[in-house]
């Protein structure tokens, strides 16, 4: 596939930290936090001001997820990507955290909701939060090299999407909720990871973040949130095609999270029963941790 980048005006953003922590701090957290941070199995739940409305987005993630990462991983002023930010869930939480950030989607529909959602978070802040139409392809057309300090994303789970919704973890007759049978992919776009094989969509995501690495400072993170999938009975490990994609891009693999979504399965189905035995795939996710590797001449200790 060919990256044809067109040359945009630099965006004009802050990158550095406003706090007055330590500089050899990876963020603001006190050492409490950051041994919270540490456990592998995270819970994050919706609230209030999250977007549960399939007809919005059909994959929204929760603002205390990236908001979780934002504050473990950045200071108070740095800058937050998201290469493919859907209604803008991470800018919210960079905004709540006073971040600057960026996101970029193919979909002009959902970058409009994220700018009302932002638009609806009346905080007095200093930084910015940025929603872009544009390809993540076209990423590093927009801006300085070693600025970004996070890169936090949940990206299409390959074609996961792109077939009528059976709604197999959800009990009997209440399988029928309105998004039963409905395909709810994100668009039709060539360029949409959402309609691509896993072969395909290695490749892009290959091709994506080896443009996105120039743009992170080094030992910044960059953070993703996937699942894998089953699909005609078998099993496709997504996780471990992202995880392939990303050390080819030149990012090295650090942690692997576990969101845990028990509390939010609830009338779950039985499925496979009696000889087919299936796990449940909808009770948790990944959160995979990668980073830049430092360069050879660190003097930081990794440990
Ligand atoms: C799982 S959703 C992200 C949802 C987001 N975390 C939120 O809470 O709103 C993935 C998004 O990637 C977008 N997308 C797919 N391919 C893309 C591409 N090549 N460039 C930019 N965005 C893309 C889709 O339109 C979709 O909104």
């Amino acid at each position: 596939m060919t990256n044809v980048i067109e040359t945009k005006e630099p965006l004009k953003i802050g990158y550095q930290k406003t706090c007055n922590c330590p500089d050899n701090h990876i963020s603001c957290v006190t050492a409490k936090e950051w041994v919270k941070g540490m456990v592998i199995i995270q819970t994050f739940y919706y609230g209030g001001r999250d977007v549960r409305d399939k007809n919005v987005h059909p994959a929204v993630f929760p603002i205390s997820l990236p908001a979780h990462f934002i504050k473990l991983l950045t200071h108070k002023g740095e800058l937050v990507l998201d290469p493919f930010v859907g209604i803008g869930t991470t800018l919210v939480a960079a905004k709540d955290l006073g971040r600057n950030a960026v996101g970029f989607d193919l979909k002009e529909e959902y970058v409009e909701t994220a700018k009302k959602r932002l638009a609806q978070t009346t905080l007095e802040s200093d930084t910015r939060q940025i929603a872009i139409v544009d390809e993540a392809r076209n990423i590093p057309a927009y801006w300085e090299e070693n600025t970004v300090s996070l890169c936090i994303t949940s990206p299409p789970y390959a074609n996961m999407l792109n077939r009528p919704r059976l709604n197999k973890s959800i009990r009997g007759n209440l399988r029928d909720n309105g998004q039963y049978l409905k395909v709810q992919q994100y668009s039709n776009d060539k360029r949409d990871l959402g309609t691509m094989d896993h072969e395909e969509y290695a490749d892009a995501l290959t091709e994506i973040y080896s443009g996105i690495l120039p743009l992170m400072r080094p030992r910044a993170h960059c953070i993703i949130n996937i699942n894998d999938v089953w699909w005609e009975n078998k099993r496709y490990l997504t996780h471990i095609y992202v995880i392939e994609a990303l050390q080819k891009a030149g990012f090295e693999f650090r942690n692997t999270f576990i969101w845990d979504k028990r509390d939010l399965v609830n009338k779950v189905g039985i499925f496979g029963w009696p000889n087919n035995f299936i796990s449940l795939g909808a009770t948790m996710e990944y959160i995979l941790d990668f980073w830049k590797p430092p360069s050879q001449d660190s003097k930081v200790s990794d440990q």
